[in-house]
């Protein structure tokens, strides 16, 4: 039943949420439950008994293999991402920043001592980012900075600070979470493992949905009618996951843009040999990228204006 609480602890979340959207990337520890046989683990909509499913929970299949660390869309964001250099200092005024202490200690029950608070400074960016790492994360801070580098920087910008826990058999066995996002928050959460770029690049996209493609801090895009209207002319979702809620489907869109925009020959080269039929999905493709495509470009700088704020607020890391 491990899919199901996942989904649970989702959707508990999120009501708890005060701004912006709480969405998890696909937890592949669900591929071990023997629940799913198939090549996408994440039947939530087959049949549609979740009440958020959307395209009737048909999606496009052959599935896009996109979701687990190591499979072919995360090799294919590791092979064409350009890493983007940084430089990190670690936090010494015994502070970190209230959303890190509010996420990471009040909600999620870790310990305030156990995080170190770093700065990971980006030479396509001049305000830092922010990772509040778990001593017992497994990931370095080297290896953490490196795969959120990844991420194209008018991405990255749509958050500020990455909160980074210890993994299963840490000193915190009540933490059921994976990965989420806080967007209201720039704040992307989850345990070490979680941290691989193509999960980064799914946590994104909520942060975009919620941001940079729908400016003016209206409701997410992915509330829209455009988006409904994207998702009734193509009849299927980009994914099961995304076949769970107009939300995760935009974040799962996001995934397919990117490996459009970097991948030679794009996501028809991508998706070579197996029959995917792209067409299913070609109205999402066109309204994400009408509203994001600029975003989801490797290269450039982030821009100020745009991008999350340093956080402000800080409170004592005790
Ligand atoms: C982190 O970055 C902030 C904002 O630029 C800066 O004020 C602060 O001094 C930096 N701290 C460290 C330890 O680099
Ligand atoms: C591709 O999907 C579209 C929309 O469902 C359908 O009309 C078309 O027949 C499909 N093409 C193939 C080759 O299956």
């Amino acid at each position: 039943m491990a899919v199901l609480k996942t989904l649970l602890i989702a959707l508990a979340a999120a009501a708890n949420a005060p701004a912006g959207v709480v969405a998890f990337q696909p937890d592949p520890r669900a591929t071990n439950t023997g629940l799913a046989k198939r090549a996408d683990p994440y039947p939530f909509c087959n049949p549609a008994t979740n009440p958020g499913c959307i395209a009737g929970g048909k999606y496009l299949v052959p599935v896009l293999e996109f979701s687990s660390e190591n499979g072919p869309g995360d090799l294919a964001y590791q092979q064409y991402l350009p890493a983007s250099p940084w430089t990190f200092s670690k936090w010494t005024n015994g502070l970190m920043p209230e959303r890190c202490y509010y996420w990471g200690v009040t909600a999620d029950k870790w310990k305030a001592t156990d995080f170190l608070v770093y700065n990971v400074t980006y030479t396509d960016c001049a305000t830092p980012f922010v990772v509040c790492r778990h001593q017992k994360a497994t990931k370095s801070i080297g290896q953490l900075a490196s795969q959120i580098g990844k991420l194209p920087v008018r991405m990255r910008q749509a958050s500020s600070i990455y909160i980074v826990y210890g993994d299963l058999n840490s000193d915190n066995p009540n933490y059921g979470g994976y990965m989420a996002t806080l967007a209201g928050d720039g704040v992307v959460v989850g345990r070490s493992v979680a941290y691989f770029i193509t999960s980064l690049v799914h946590e994104t996209g909520h942060a975009v949905d919620s941001t940079l493609a729908s400016p003016g801090g209206g409701k997410p895009f992915s509330g829209t009618a455009a988006w409904a209207d994207a998702v009734k002319a193509d009849g299927f979702a980009v994914s099961a996951y995304g076949a769970g809620s107009y939300v995760e489907d935009f974040a799962e869109a996001g995934r397919a843009v990117l490996l459009d925009t970097v991948v030679p020959g794009g996501l028809a080269a991508f998706t070579g040999g197996k029959n995917a039929n792209l067409t299913q999905i070609t109205a999402q493709l066109k309204a994400f990228k009408a509203v994001a495509g600029t975003f989801y470009t490797p290269g450039g700088k982030c821009d100020l204006a745009k991008k999350f704020p340093f956080p402000a607020k800080l409170v004592k890391r005790e």
